[in-house]
């Protein structure tokens, strides 16, 4: 069997079988023949290397890449500075059981950026870090109800998965027990009255809200609702709880507190933050974080493992000054206006929301998504479903590929085959 990366070097034919057979064993020993949900594209592909902006199948097709490590990547794929600090780290050791000089300067580089970060715990992923934060909140009010909203994401644990089903009941997915869902209040996003309602009762521990708006800004949430939960949290004693996997460091240095004005009691941080490695982590005000040293438990073999933080600090020491940001920002508005126009000449009905480097499609026939990311694709674009994520290293050659491969798609996307 051809290694995979040697397979760019095979006969056209060899190399279309690499990804076909890859399929057929993942097929045999992965649940669905992936990984994560979002992976499991129809026809599967297979990537084989990254760079910059760019990443190639097993079978040697290039990609331009707006998934982006699912929005970790803001300096793009195996950035020189970044590749370096974990080549370094990964000779001195992978693994201390015992503290590391990284995990201190890590969390001085976090604080000194996010206004809500007085303290910092490293936890493994964004899933751990929202299930941390609650526990926090839960120990440090004595109560045991969480408010969230309804389609914000806050990973896969079980505390934040209920939802409001289409007659507004509260739900649990399969697998996680109904019991659950009279522990997380899912709010109408948006709807203040109803958060207001919620938290006169004194017994929420903690409010957890995406504040750039449900997944990542697709569905944005008003500043003065956002406002409204932090003047109500203060006054029922609630902590309040910025979920800032994605926007923390992305949206700006300071994330979308700091662009909003708005302190939360903590956020929780992930992808930018450990510079495409695993990782996680809960920050926020000392006197709750300061409960981990007295009575929460918090274990975890690979917090502020010395592999993450070496990636981790040397993607916040770039990001710090806020100017790949706005070189990535500046980027996706250039797309937006392309893709935008793009829709508008084709006339379909449908358009394009920006946060920040973050840009999201939606069409008027919902239907219409799935066949616009597979048209994408097959024009040598690869979004997040209909989501894009810009980085500082896209260029002028990315914006004219990839609009002029939108334009095409979006006209294939309309016409159901
Ligand atoms: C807003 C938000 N919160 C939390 C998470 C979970 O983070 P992780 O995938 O690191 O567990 C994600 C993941 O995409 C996310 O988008």
């Amino acid at each position: 069997m051809p290694r995979i990366l040697d397979a760019v070097s095979l006969t056209e034919n060899a190399r279309t079988r690499v990804g076909s057979d890859l399929a057929e064993r993942a097929r045999r020993v992965l649940p669905g023949g992936a990984t994560h949900a979002a992976r499991a594209y129809d026809p599967p592909i297979y990537v084989g290397r990254a760079s910059g902006s760019r990443k190639w199948l097993v079978d040697g097709t290039e990609l331009i890449d707006y998934t982006m490590g699912h929005g970790a990547l803001i300096l793009g794929h195996a950035h020189p500075v970044v590749v370096e600090a974990i080549r370094e780290q990964a000779a001195r050791g992978t693994h201390y059981g015992a503290a590391s000089p990284l995990e201190v300067e890590w969390a001085e580089l976090i604080a000194s950026m996010l206004p809500s970060a007085e303290k910092v715990r490293f936890t493994q992923s964004g899933t751990e870090a929202a299930m941390l934060a609650l526990r926090v909140a839960r120990a440090a009010t004595g109560r045991d109800r969480v408010v969230k909203l309804q389609e914000h994401f806050h990973g896969w644990s079980d505390v934040v998965s209920s939802y409001l089903d289409a007659d507004g009941h509260v739900r649990t997915p399969p697998g996680v027990p109904s019991l659950l869902g009279t522990l997380t209040t899912v709010v109408p996003t948006g709807d203040a009255s109803a958060l207001i309602a919620e938290l006169e009762r004194r017994d929420v521990a903690a409010v957890i809200l995406e504040a750039s708006g449900a997944h990542y800004g697709r569905i944005p949430l008003a500043p003065a609702f956002i406002s409204a939960a932090r003047d109500a949290c203060t006054a029922t004693g609630t902590v309040l709880v910025f979920d800032e996997v994605v926007t923390g460091f992305r949206v700006g240095p300071g994330g979308m507190q700091a662009l909003l004005g708005i302190t939360p009691d903590m956020s929780i941080l992930g992808k930018v933050m450990s510079g495409g490695l695993p990782g996680g982590a809960v920050a926020g005000r000392a006197d709750l974080l300061e409960l981990l040293a007295t009575s929460i438990e918090h274990p975890g073999t690979f917090n502020a493992n010395p592999l993450s933080a070496a990636a981790g600090i040397a993607t916040l020491r770039i990001v710090a000054d806020g100017v790949p940001q706005r070189t990535a920002d500046a980027y996706a508005s250039s797309l937006d206006r392309e893709w935008t126009g793009a829709l508008s000449t084709a006339g379909i009905g449908g358009g394009v929301r920006r946060l920040s480097s973050i840009l999201h499609v939606r069409l008027d026939d919902p239907g219409a998504h799935a066949r616009l990311a597979n048209a994408m694709r097959a024009e040598g674009v690869d979004p997040l479903h209909t989501s894009a994520f810009c980085s500082a290293v896209h260029t002028i050659a990315d914006l004219e590929q990839s609009s002029a491969a939108f334009a095409r798609a979006i006209v294939r996307a309309s016409s159901p085959a």
